[in-house]
């Protein structure tokens, strides 16, 4: 199974990941700028894993660690906070599939919408950043509050877009590996654009409706 490092995976979005990677039998690895936050969450995370039933282990390390040798590297952090973090990390990254969850996000008066970005998407903000790496944006519509709640099945469609086929065939493989879940090749990474706005319409359909709403695709 293949070694996955979610990167600031101490947040709420890193942590759901995380649990139902490591649910899905994936060794996971959970990165921070402070190793001990790391730690203290892999092991909260072990203990929930553990009241599940699940004999799997996450471990928690510096981000440049985790990401060491993991096969899928999984930035979970802000996106104003990716150009530091994926400098940092400079040729580690090359040859790697850097799989994309980033929403440029915020809420406004009127409601969320997308920040403007450098390039169309993060997920080719992310490919500028890390040219040698194969960027595959995905799992961006899947809320953490759902990710979290691993005694319900997550339900819907997991989009996936990235312009190197073996890698977006690597991560369309993980999403079809968590229980109800469908992975969808979404086409080249110029996409991601459209997956972050899905999230922003997600938000805002969950605001007016006091619903939790996610998607899935009618007709394939
Ligand atoms: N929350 C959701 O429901 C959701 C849904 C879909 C997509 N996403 C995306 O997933 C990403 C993470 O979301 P989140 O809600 O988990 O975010 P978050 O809690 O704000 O941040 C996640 C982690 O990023 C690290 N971080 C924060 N600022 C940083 C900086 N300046 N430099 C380096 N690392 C920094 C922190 O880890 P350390 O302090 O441990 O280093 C933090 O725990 C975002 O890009 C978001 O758009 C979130």
């Amino acid at each position: 199974m293949e070694t996955i490092a979610l990167l600031g995976g101490t947040g709420p979005e890193g942590q759901g990941l995380a649990l139902r990677f490591a649910l899905a039998g994936h060794p996971v690895r959970i990165g921070s700028r402070d190793p001990q936050r790391a730690e203290q969450a892999a092991t909260t995370l072990n203990h929930r894993l553990r009241a599940a039933g699940s004999s799997a282990a996450i471990s928690g390390g510096l981000n440049r660690s985790a990401a060491e040798g993991a096969d899928i590297i999984c930035p979970v952090v802000p996106h104003r906070a990716l150009p530091a973090l994926l400098a940092e990390l400079g040729a580690a990254l090359d040859g790697r599939v850097l799989l994309d969850v980033t929403v440029p996000i915020s809420r406004g008066a009127d409601g969320f919408g997308l920040d403007s970005l450098p390039s169309g998407s993060t997920g080719e903000w992310i490919q500028q950043l890390a040219p040698r790496a194969s960027v595959v944006s995905g799992f961006k519509n899947l809320s953490a509050n759902e990710l979290l709640a691993i005694d319900h099945p997550l339900d819907g469609d997991v989009l996936l877009c990235g312009d190197d086929a073996a890698a977006r065939d690597r991560c369309l493989a993980l999403a079809n590996r968590l229980p109800n879940l469908r992975g969808i090749d979404a086409g080249p990474l110029r996409n991601s654009r459209f997956l972050e706005a899905i999230t922003a319409l997600l938000l805002n359909l969950n605001r007016r409706h006091r619903a939790t709403t996610s998607i899935r695709i009618l007709g394939l």
